[in-house]
Protein backbone atom coordinates (compact mmCIF):
# COMPACT_ATOMS: atom_id res chain seq x y z
CA UNK A 1 0.00 0.00 0.00
CA UNK A 2 0.92 3.50 -0.84
CA UNK A 3 2.00 5.92 1.60
CA UNK A 4 -0.42 8.79 1.14
CA UNK A 5 0.89 11.19 3.94
CA UNK A 6 2.42 14.69 3.52
CA UNK A 7 3.77 17.96 5.65
CA UNK A 8 1.57 20.52 4.75
CA UNK A 9 2.64 23.90 6.65
CA UNK A 10 4.45 22.08 9.05
CA UNK A 11 1.26 19.61 9.65
CA UNK A 12 0.96 16.09 9.45
CA UNK A 13 -1.80 15.11 6.73
CA UNK A 14 -2.68 11.37 6.32
CA UNK A 15 -3.12 12.55 2.56
CA UNK A 16 -2.87 15.51 0.34
CA UNK A 17 -6.38 15.88 0.07
CA UNK A 18 -8.12 19.12 1.54
CA UNK A 19 -11.96 20.10 1.50
CA UNK A 20 -12.08 23.74 0.48
CA UNK A 21 -13.49 26.41 2.35
CA UNK A 22 -17.01 26.44 1.78
CA UNK A 23 -20.50 25.82 2.53
CA UNK A 24 -19.36 21.57 2.66
CA UNK A 25 -17.03 22.73 5.96
CA UNK A 26 -19.63 25.33 7.62
CA UNK A 27 -20.79 22.87 10.77
CA UNK A 28 -19.83 19.99 12.78
CA UNK A 29 -21.77 17.07 11.31
CA UNK A 30 -20.73 18.37 7.84
CA UNK A 31 -16.99 18.27 9.02
CA UNK A 32 -17.15 15.07 10.25
CA UNK A 33 -18.34 13.67 6.98
CA UNK A 34 -15.53 15.13 5.27
CA UNK A 35 -13.20 12.96 7.49
CA UNK A 36 -15.21 9.81 7.60
CA UNK A 37 -15.09 10.20 3.57
CA UNK A 38 -11.63 10.48 3.80
CA UNK A 39 -9.95 13.91 3.72
CA UNK A 40 -6.51 14.68 4.66
CA UNK A 41 -7.57 18.21 6.74
CA UNK A 42 -10.31 20.52 6.61
CA UNK A 43 -10.79 24.10 6.01
CA UNK A 44 -13.41 25.93 7.63
CA UNK A 45 -15.94 28.18 6.05
CA UNK A 46 -14.59 31.26 5.91
CA UNK A 47 -15.62 34.27 8.73
CA UNK A 48 -15.61 37.46 6.09
CA UNK A 49 -14.68 40.80 7.13
CA UNK A 50 -17.15 42.45 5.25
CA UNK A 51 -20.16 39.84 6.60
CA UNK A 52 -18.94 41.43 10.32
CA UNK A 53 -18.75 44.75 9.26
CA UNK A 54 -22.22 44.93 6.94
CA UNK A 55 -23.86 43.23 10.44
CA UNK A 56 -22.41 46.48 12.84
CA UNK A 57 -23.00 48.86 10.51
CA UNK A 58 -26.61 47.83 10.02
CA UNK A 59 -27.23 48.14 13.43
CA UNK A 60 -25.60 51.43 13.58
CA UNK A 61 -27.70 52.70 10.81
CA UNK A 62 -30.96 51.70 13.08
CA UNK A 63 -29.93 54.83 14.91
CA UNK A 64 -29.79 53.48 18.75
CA UNK A 65 -26.28 54.12 18.66
CA UNK A 66 -25.53 57.03 17.52
CA UNK A 67 -22.78 57.97 19.63
CA UNK A 68 -19.34 57.06 18.49
CA UNK A 69 -18.60 55.61 21.38
CA UNK A 70 -21.03 53.45 21.79
CA UNK A 71 -21.05 52.90 17.91
CA UNK A 72 -17.63 51.28 19.06
CA UNK A 73 -18.81 49.48 21.79
CA UNK A 74 -20.99 48.14 19.62
CA UNK A 75 -18.67 47.50 17.07
CA UNK A 76 -17.03 44.79 19.27
CA UNK A 77 -20.40 43.04 20.44
CA UNK A 78 -20.96 42.76 16.84
CA UNK A 79 -17.86 41.13 16.43
CA UNK A 80 -17.69 39.00 19.50
CA UNK A 81 -21.40 37.77 18.09
CA UNK A 82 -19.91 36.53 15.10
CA UNK A 83 -16.54 35.34 16.73
CA UNK A 84 -18.44 33.66 19.04
CA UNK A 85 -20.56 30.88 16.83
CA UNK A 86 -16.97 31.02 14.23
CA UNK A 87 -15.11 30.09 17.24
CA UNK A 88 -17.01 27.26 18.74
CA UNK A 89 -16.98 25.68 15.28
CA UNK A 90 -13.03 25.61 15.54
CA UNK A 91 -13.28 24.17 19.13
CA UNK A 92 -16.01 21.69 18.30
CA UNK A 93 -14.09 20.16 15.22
CA UNK A 94 -10.66 20.46 16.89
CA UNK A 95 -12.55 17.82 19.53
CA UNK A 96 -14.32 16.04 17.35
CA UNK A 97 -11.99 15.34 14.48
CA UNK A 98 -8.51 14.00 14.33
CA UNK A 99 -7.33 15.59 10.88
CA UNK A 100 -6.20 19.06 11.21
CA UNK A 101 -8.54 21.93 11.09
CA UNK A 102 -7.71 24.76 9.29
CA UNK A 103 -9.75 28.11 10.18
CA UNK A 104 -10.26 30.61 7.60
CA UNK A 105 -10.78 34.40 7.41
CA UNK A 106 -11.60 36.24 4.27
CA UNK A 107 -10.56 40.04 4.64
CA UNK A 108 -10.05 42.88 2.84
CA UNK A 109 -8.24 45.67 4.81
CA UNK A 110 -5.02 45.38 7.77
CA UNK A 111 -7.74 46.65 9.92
CA UNK A 112 -8.87 45.94 13.70
CA UNK A 113 -10.42 42.58 12.54
CA UNK A 114 -7.08 40.69 12.11
CA UNK A 115 -7.10 40.50 16.03
CA UNK A 116 -9.28 37.31 15.38
CA UNK A 117 -6.21 35.30 14.63
CA UNK A 118 -5.13 34.91 18.36
CA UNK A 119 -8.39 33.75 19.42
CA UNK A 120 -9.00 31.01 16.23
CA UNK A 121 -5.55 30.22 18.10
CA UNK A 122 -6.86 29.69 21.34
CA UNK A 123 -9.42 27.63 20.39
CA UNK A 124 -7.33 25.19 18.65
CA UNK A 125 -7.77 25.62 15.33
CA UNK A 126 -4.15 23.80 13.46
CA UNK A 127 -3.42 26.84 11.06
CA UNK A 128 -5.34 29.81 9.63
CA UNK A 129 -6.25 30.07 5.96
CA UNK A 130 -6.41 33.79 4.57
CA UNK A 131 -8.59 34.73 1.89
CA UNK A 132 -7.43 37.92 0.48
CA UNK A 133 -9.84 39.22 -2.85
CA UNK A 134 -8.82 42.77 -3.38
CA UNK A 135 -10.44 44.25 -6.81
CA UNK A 136 -8.48 46.87 -8.69
CA UNK A 137 -11.64 48.92 -9.01
CA UNK A 138 -11.48 52.26 -9.06
CA UNK A 139 -8.50 54.76 -10.56
CA UNK A 140 -6.98 55.68 -7.53
CA UNK A 141 -5.11 52.59 -6.61
CA UNK A 142 -1.91 51.61 -8.45
CA UNK A 143 -0.55 47.96 -7.93
CA UNK A 144 1.83 48.91 -5.37
CA UNK A 145 -0.73 49.72 -3.20
CA UNK A 146 -3.00 47.26 -3.73
CA UNK A 147 0.08 44.51 -2.85
CA UNK A 148 1.03 46.62 -0.35
CA UNK A 149 -2.27 45.76 1.67
CA UNK A 150 -1.80 42.43 1.05
CA UNK A 151 0.99 42.11 2.78
CA UNK A 152 -0.04 44.63 5.80
CA UNK A 153 -2.62 42.04 6.19
CA UNK A 154 -0.36 38.91 6.10
CA UNK A 155 2.35 40.70 8.65
CA UNK A 156 -0.49 42.26 10.85
CA UNK A 157 -1.55 38.51 11.10
CA UNK A 158 1.57 36.80 11.50
CA UNK A 159 2.81 39.40 13.80
CA UNK A 160 -0.36 38.17 16.10
CA UNK A 161 0.08 34.38 16.06
CA UNK A 162 2.56 31.45 15.79
CA UNK A 163 -0.14 29.25 13.75
CA UNK A 164 0.72 28.30 9.89
CA UNK A 165 -0.90 31.26 8.25
CA UNK A 166 -1.59 30.00 4.32
CA UNK A 167 -2.71 32.75 1.86
CA UNK A 168 -5.49 32.42 -0.89
CA UNK A 169 -4.77 34.44 -3.50
CA UNK A 170 -6.35 35.03 -6.98
CA UNK A 171 -4.31 34.74 -10.64
CA UNK A 172 -4.37 38.00 -10.94
CA UNK A 173 -1.32 39.93 -10.37
CA UNK A 174 1.43 41.46 -13.14
CA UNK A 175 3.99 39.50 -11.38
CA UNK A 176 2.92 36.86 -9.37
CA UNK A 177 6.18 35.47 -8.54
CA UNK A 178 7.34 38.37 -6.78
CA UNK A 179 4.10 38.48 -4.90
CA UNK A 180 4.35 35.10 -3.97
CA UNK A 181 7.61 35.98 -2.65
CA UNK A 182 6.77 38.70 -0.54
CA UNK A 183 4.16 37.29 1.20
CA UNK A 184 6.04 34.46 2.21
CA UNK A 185 8.64 37.00 3.55
CA UNK A 186 5.59 38.71 5.67
CA UNK A 187 4.89 35.21 7.05
CA UNK A 188 2.93 32.99 4.54
CA UNK A 189 3.93 29.28 5.31
CA UNK A 190 2.40 28.82 2.46
CA UNK A 191 0.00 29.72 -0.67
CA UNK A 192 -3.34 28.80 -1.79
CA UNK A 193 -3.29 28.86 -5.71
CA UNK A 194 -6.05 30.17 -6.57
CA UNK A 195 -9.18 31.31 -5.38
CA UNK A 196 -11.80 30.96 -7.70
CA UNK A 197 -13.92 34.23 -7.59
CA UNK A 198 -17.57 35.03 -7.59
CA UNK A 199 -18.65 35.69 -10.89
CA UNK A 200 -21.08 38.78 -11.47
CA UNK A 201 -23.64 38.37 -14.34
CA UNK A 202 -26.79 40.36 -15.81
CA UNK A 203 -30.22 39.53 -15.81
CA UNK A 204 -30.91 40.95 -19.43
CA UNK A 205 -34.88 40.81 -18.61
CA UNK A 206 -34.91 41.86 -15.44
CA UNK A 207 -32.11 44.20 -15.50
CA UNK A 208 -30.64 42.98 -12.51
CA UNK A 209 -27.76 41.79 -11.31
CA UNK A 210 -27.38 38.09 -10.81
CA UNK A 211 -24.45 35.47 -9.43
CA UNK A 212 -22.48 33.64 -12.90
CA UNK A 213 -22.03 29.93 -11.87
CA UNK A 214 -20.26 29.60 -8.95
CA UNK A 215 -18.93 26.10 -9.47
CA UNK A 216 -15.45 25.20 -11.26
CA UNK A 217 -15.19 22.69 -14.02
CA UNK A 218 -12.04 20.53 -14.73
CA UNK A 219 -11.01 22.68 -17.49
CA UNK A 220 -10.22 25.02 -15.33
CA UNK A 221 -7.20 23.34 -13.62
CA UNK A 222 -4.72 24.63 -16.44
CA UNK A 223 -4.01 27.88 -14.56
CA UNK A 224 -3.02 27.02 -10.68
CA UNK A 225 -1.34 23.88 -12.63
CA UNK A 226 1.03 26.24 -14.45
CA UNK A 227 2.12 28.19 -11.45
CA UNK A 228 2.32 25.18 -8.97
CA UNK A 229 4.64 24.62 -11.69
CA UNK A 230 6.40 27.40 -11.86
CA UNK A 231 6.49 28.68 -8.24
CA UNK A 232 7.23 25.13 -6.77
CA UNK A 233 10.77 24.72 -6.87
CA UNK A 234 12.14 27.92 -5.59
CA UNK A 235 9.35 29.94 -3.38
CA UNK A 236 10.30 28.49 -0.36
CA UNK A 237 7.32 27.73 0.83
CA UNK A 238 4.44 25.76 0.85
CA UNK A 239 2.17 25.22 -2.26
CA UNK A 240 -1.72 24.26 -2.04
CA UNK A 241 -3.42 23.33 -5.51
CA UNK A 242 -7.06 25.05 -5.80
CA UNK A 243 -9.60 25.31 -8.52
CA UNK A 244 -10.59 22.90 -11.07
CA UNK A 245 -9.14 19.63 -9.25
CA UNK A 246 -12.45 17.37 -9.89
CA UNK A 247 -10.43 13.57 -10.18
CA UNK A 248 -7.79 11.62 -9.12
CA UNK A 249 -5.94 12.48 -12.12
CA UNK A 250 -6.28 16.55 -11.34
CA UNK A 251 -4.62 15.42 -8.11
CA UNK A 252 -1.68 13.40 -9.51
CA UNK A 253 -0.79 16.42 -12.00
CA UNK A 254 -1.01 19.06 -9.24
CA UNK A 255 1.56 16.98 -6.90
CA UNK A 256 3.43 16.31 -10.05
CA UNK A 257 3.62 20.40 -10.49
CA UNK A 258 5.40 20.16 -6.92
CA UNK A 259 1.68 21.22 -4.99
CA UNK A 260 2.16 19.67 -1.09
CA UNK A 261 -1.60 19.32 -0.89
CA UNK A 262 -5.16 20.10 -3.49
CA UNK A 263 -8.37 21.62 -2.06
CA UNK A 264 -11.08 19.97 -3.38
CA UNK A 265 -14.76 21.88 -3.46
CA UNK A 266 -17.00 22.28 -6.97
CA UNK A 267 -16.46 18.34 -7.39
CA UNK A 268 -17.36 17.48 -4.08
CA UNK A 269 -20.80 19.98 -4.96
CA UNK A 270 -21.19 17.96 -7.90
CA UNK A 271 -20.08 14.44 -7.20
CA UNK A 272 -21.12 13.97 -3.35
CA UNK A 273 -18.35 14.03 -0.76
CA UNK A 274 -17.54 10.22 -1.77
CA UNK A 275 -15.78 11.83 -4.75
CA UNK A 276 -12.69 11.96 -1.99
CA UNK A 277 -12.45 8.30 -1.84
CA UNK A 278 -12.05 7.31 -5.53
CA UNK A 279 -9.13 10.59 -5.83
CA UNK A 280 -7.72 8.55 -3.15
CA UNK A 281 -8.07 5.34 -5.09
CA UNK A 282 -7.12 6.81 -8.58
CA UNK A 283 -3.84 8.20 -6.68
CA UNK A 284 -3.39 4.96 -4.94
CA UNK A 285 -3.65 3.25 -8.44
CA UNK A 286 -1.53 5.46 -10.24
CA UNK A 287 1.41 5.61 -7.52
CA UNK A 288 1.06 1.59 -7.67
CA UNK A 289 1.33 1.63 -11.79
CA UNK A 290 4.88 4.31 -11.64
CA UNK A 291 6.04 2.41 -8.67
CA UNK A 292 6.07 5.08 -6.22
CA UNK A 293 5.82 4.44 -2.54
CA UNK A 294 5.37 7.92 -1.25
CA UNK A 295 4.40 11.37 -2.21
CA UNK A 296 7.69 12.90 -2.27
CA UNK A 297 8.92 10.20 -4.78
CA UNK A 298 7.18 12.45 -7.25
CA UNK A 299 5.83 15.58 -5.94
CA UNK A 300 7.41 18.10 -8.00
CA UNK A 301 8.92 15.90 -10.62
CA UNK A 302 6.93 18.08 -13.42
CA UNK A 303 7.64 21.49 -12.11
CA UNK A 304 9.26 24.06 -14.64
CA UNK A 305 12.85 23.21 -12.55
CA UNK A 306 12.94 19.38 -13.31
CA UNK A 307 11.67 20.09 -16.74
CA UNK A 308 14.08 19.79 -19.83
CA UNK A 309 12.05 22.14 -21.75
CA UNK A 310 11.45 25.34 -19.34
CA UNK A 311 10.28 27.74 -21.40
CA UNK A 312 7.20 25.48 -22.55
CA UNK A 313 5.93 26.53 -19.06
CA UNK A 314 6.49 30.19 -19.81
CA UNK A 315 5.07 30.79 -23.35
CA UNK A 316 1.68 32.19 -22.97
CA UNK A 317 0.92 31.68 -26.90
CA UNK A 318 2.95 28.38 -27.87
CA UNK A 319 3.34 28.89 -31.92
CA UNK A 320 3.35 25.12 -32.23
CA UNK A 321 0.04 24.71 -30.69
CA UNK A 322 -1.55 27.92 -32.21
CA UNK A 323 -0.38 27.04 -35.89
CA UNK A 324 -1.82 23.23 -35.16
CA UNK A 325 -4.74 24.71 -34.38
CA UNK A 326 -5.23 26.35 -37.31
C1 LIG B 1 -20.50 27.42 -2.58
C2 LIG B 1 -19.07 27.84 -2.39
C3 LIG B 1 -18.71 28.56 -1.24
C4 LIG B 1 -17.40 28.97 -1.07
N1 LIG B 1 -17.05 29.66 0.08
C5 LIG B 1 -15.75 30.00 0.29
C6 LIG B 1 -15.35 30.64 1.50
O1 LIG B 1 -16.15 30.92 2.39
N2 LIG B 1 -14.03 30.94 1.65
C7 LIG B 1 -13.10 30.65 0.70
O2 LIG B 1 -11.91 30.91 0.91
N3 LIG B 1 -13.46 30.03 -0.45
C8 LIG B 1 -14.74 29.72 -0.68
N4 LIG B 1 -15.09 29.08 -1.84
C9 LIG B 1 -14.05 28.79 -2.84
C10 LIG B 1 -13.55 27.36 -2.71
O3 LIG B 1 -12.95 27.11 -1.45
C11 LIG B 1 -12.52 27.05 -3.82
O4 LIG B 1 -11.37 27.84 -3.62
C12 LIG B 1 -13.06 27.30 -5.22
O5 LIG B 1 -14.37 26.80 -5.37
C13 LIG B 1 -12.15 26.68 -6.27
O6 LIG B 1 -11.95 25.31 -6.07
P1 LIG B 1 -12.79 24.18 -6.86
O7 LIG B 1 -12.49 24.33 -8.31
O8 LIG B 1 -12.33 22.89 -6.28
O9 LIG B 1 -14.23 24.47 -6.56
C14 LIG B 1 -16.41 28.67 -2.05
C15 LIG B 1 -16.79 27.96 -3.18
C16 LIG B 1 -18.09 27.53 -3.37
C17 LIG B 1 -18.46 26.76 -4.60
Amino acid sequence: MADLSVTYMGLKLRNPLIVGSSSLTGNLAKLKRCEEAGAGAVVLKSLFEEQIEAQTAQLERDGEYAHPEAADYLRQIGLRLNQDQYLNLVSEAKASLGIPVIASLNGVTPGGWTGYATKLAKAGADAIELNIALLASNFEHNAADIEGTYLKIVQSICQQVKLPVAVKLGPYFTSLPQTALALRRAGASALVLFNRFYQLDFDIERLALTPGYHLSSPDEIHQSLRWIALLSADLGCDLCASTGVHDGAGVVKMLLAGAKTVQLCSALFLKGIGRLQECLKDLEAWMQRHGFAAIEDFRGKMSQEASADPQLYERLQYIKVYVGLE
